[in-house]
């Protein structure tokens, strides 16, 4: 793969660079990085070994691919010159609620612009990252946005209108499993158990049930109904979770984090 220039270089770019050349998806030779201060620049460098831009001309010549890895709000003040440094270029964004139409303004030139909504268990290469673009996007290119994002776990297009629902399921949703985790072990706690041990079991049980539901891939219903005897104990405590409408309360979630994304991505 070509070259490749992080814009930024905080947890997102360092999930990206680490992911790739974890995966041999690109040699270090071929990912550099600049930031603002330089300092997080120079950390993801050392850690890496990756080249440190000392600016924006150097980040860009010769990189194929700028992934965009600032915090949304730099992007009103990003550097005019960066118009003319990514002509021909393509441009991967992470920023949160930066539509690609805001994106053009900054990079008019680039040969195509893809937004991304990535989400934390990326960190790990365990991440789904929601993306999209408006233009026709060339075979090479798809290739290329699907190893860039592969680096962070897997990812599925969706149209751009689609990716405040995509913020409100798998953006913002490590926090509401790690809030069921909470939750989980809380009740532990309550039902007797130390909280180390209510912790371990919380924990442990969300991830042995993800990688059973992943491993067998089917519904989630299914596999519910196979623990699920009838008047057994399952069945007992699934009663209370459809009684205080807990499908609910999720729906409701998702429509609210979807709802404040559509809210702060308004006007960009
Ligand atoms: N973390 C996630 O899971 C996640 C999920 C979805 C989307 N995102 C998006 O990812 C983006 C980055 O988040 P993050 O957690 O990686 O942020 P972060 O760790 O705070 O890093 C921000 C980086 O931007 C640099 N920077 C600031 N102003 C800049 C400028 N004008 N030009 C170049 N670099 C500049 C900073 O450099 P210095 O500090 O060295 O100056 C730093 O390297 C955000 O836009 C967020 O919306 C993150």
């Amino acid at each position: 793969m070509s070259m490749i220039a992080f814009l930024g270089s905080g947890n997102m770019a360092t999930a990206f660079a680490e992911g790739l050349l974890a995966k041999n998806a690109a040699p270090q030779s071929d990912l550099r990085c600049f930031s603002a201060s330089g300092k997080s620049a120079a950390v993801l460098a050392e850690k890496t070994g990756i080249l440190q831009a000392r600016s924006l001309v150097e980040l860009l010549a010769g990189a194929d691919t700028l992934v965009v890895a600032f915090k949304p709000q730099h992007l009103a003040t990003a550097d005019p010159a960066l118009a003319n440094l990514t002509e021909g270029k393509l441009v991967l964004s992470v920023l949160a609620g930066k539509k690609i139409s805001s994106l053009r303004h900054v990079f008019p030139r680039a040969r195509n612009i893809v937004r991304t909504m990535p989400n934390t268990p990326g960190q790990i290469g365990a991440g789904i990252t929601g993306w999209c673009v408006t233009a026709p996007l060339s075979a090479t290119d798809r290739a290329t946005v699907e190893t860039i994002l592969g680096a962070l776990g897997k990812a599925v297009e969706v149209a751009e209108p689609q990716m405040d629902a995509v913020t409100g399921v798998s953006g913002s949703g490590p926090a509401y499993v790690f809030e069921f985790a909470a939750a989980l072990r809380d009740a532990g706690v309550a039902a007797g158990l130390a909280p180390e041990t209510a912790q371990t079991l919380a924990v442990e049980t969300l991830l042995g049930a993800a990688r059973l539901l992943a491993r067998k891939n089917i519904e989630p219903e299914t596999l519910r109904n196979q623990v699920t005897s009838p008047n057994g104990t399952t069945f007992a405590g699934l009663q209370r979770m459809a009684a205080r409408d807990f499908r609910g309360v999720i729906r409701e979630t998702v429509l609210a984090a979807k709802a404040r994304s559509e809210e702060l991505s308004k006007d960009s």
